[in-house]
């Protein structure tokens, strides 16, 4: 089973992405050949500043190993360093049609929000595509709000399967079963978002042990005082409950029934304990891995030479079978 997944290095990461993201990582490694990517050519299609994006992709590398990736078993890297993902991205936007990426939700939500709105920014589902395909991935581990690009990547590999022949694997999504879709604390109808959201309504994965217990504490619920999970009339509730679920792992009924009676004071408290109880050993192996800079960049410089052997194949019968000729050796 091969299985890959993607991550942008811009901005705080935050609890959804802990749950749709980190958490699916380190537990889908164990199933097969793993690979996760800190996709930084991902990350120019919004303004973007550059000594920033540097911090921040070792930054995201340090967090990916803090919460649980394991480099013996998993490989990580920087989408940058392999230069195949951009190759495969330019062959793959032929066999992508321009209506169904002006359809991607995000993309029409970003666009409305920005007066310069880039190229880059409507072409990115085909370099995500190309990202999954080139490694001939199985299962790919993402949040909810990833289903509308991972559905595309699909609906590429077979456009190309059926042009050109048999050349990927169609890629299967793997979703959390809770928390799939953390919402936002303060404004729980928006998913929490690095861009989009309320840095109030935002738990960030760094924030101290003070600020998680204030954002969860002040949290906007729902009238009535029931702790049910209920998507219709309570939002606030619902997201309380499954981002319990996240940090404790136990199901949503599980949790309904543990605070059964309970008032929401007690159980946001408890909620609030439970994430900080999830975020301190995280924390901790984040700030000692993000001391020792030479021995990430090793870390991500072994997971490039991997990488570019695992998708080198591929995107030579990309080449191949659309009609290239090819350099012969000198
Ligand atoms: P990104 O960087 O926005 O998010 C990383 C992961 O976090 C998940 N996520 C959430 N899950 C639950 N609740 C939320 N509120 C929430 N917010 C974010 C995302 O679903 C994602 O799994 N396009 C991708 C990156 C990418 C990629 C790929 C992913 C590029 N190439 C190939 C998979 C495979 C993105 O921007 O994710």
């Amino acid at each position: 089973m091969k299985i890959f997944s993607g991550i942008q290095p811009t901005g705080a990461k935050h609890l959804g992405n802990y749950s749709g993201g980190f958490r699916q990582y380190a537990a889908t490694q164990e199933q097969g050949e793993a690979f996760f990517c800190v996709v930084d050519l991902h990350s120019i299609t919004n303004p973007h500043d550059p000594q920033d994006l540097r911090e921040r992709t070792l930054d995201l590398a340090a967090l990916m190993f803090a919460t649980g990736l394991d480099p013996e078993r998993s490989t990580v890297f920087v989408q940058s360093h392999v230069t195949a993902h951009a190759e495969a991205a330019w062959l793959l936007s032929a066999v992508t049609s321009y209506g169904q990426l002006g359809r991607m939700t995000q993309f029409k939500d970003k666009a409305e929000q920005q007066e310069f709105v880039s190229a880059g920014l409507f072409t990115y589902p085909v370099l995500m595509a190309g990202d999954i395909l080139l490694y001939q991935t199985d299962i790919v581990p993402i949040g909810d709000d990833q289903r509308q690009h991972l559905e595309l990547s699909r609906d590429v590999a077979e456009r190309f399967n059926s042009r050109f022949g048999e050349t990927f694997t169609v890629p299967r999504g793997v979703y959390p079963e809770s928390g799939a879709r953390v919402m936002d604390l303060q404004q729980p109808g928006n998913k929490m978002s690095t861009t989009g959201g309320n840095p109030q309504g935002t738990i960030y994965l760094l924030d101290p042990p003070e600020v998680v217990r204030k954002k969860v504490k002040t949290a906007v619920t729902d009238s009535g005082r029931e702790i049910v999970h209920d998507l219709n009339e309570k939002v606030g509730i619902s997201n309380l409950i499954e981002i319990m679920t996240v940090a404790s792992g136990e199901s949503i009924a599980e949790v309904e029934k543990r605070f059964q009676g309970a008032g929401y004071g007690q159980f946001k408290s408890e909620v609030a304990d439970a994430v900080v109880a999830l975020l301190e050993p995280i924390q901790g192996r984040y700030r000692e891995l993000r001391e020792d800079t030479a021995e990430l960049e090793r870390m991500l410089a072994r997971g490039a030479a991997k990488s570019r052997e695992a998708a080198a194949p591929t995107l030579e019968k990309m080449y191949d079978r659309m009609g290239f000729t090819r350099p012969k050796g000198v």
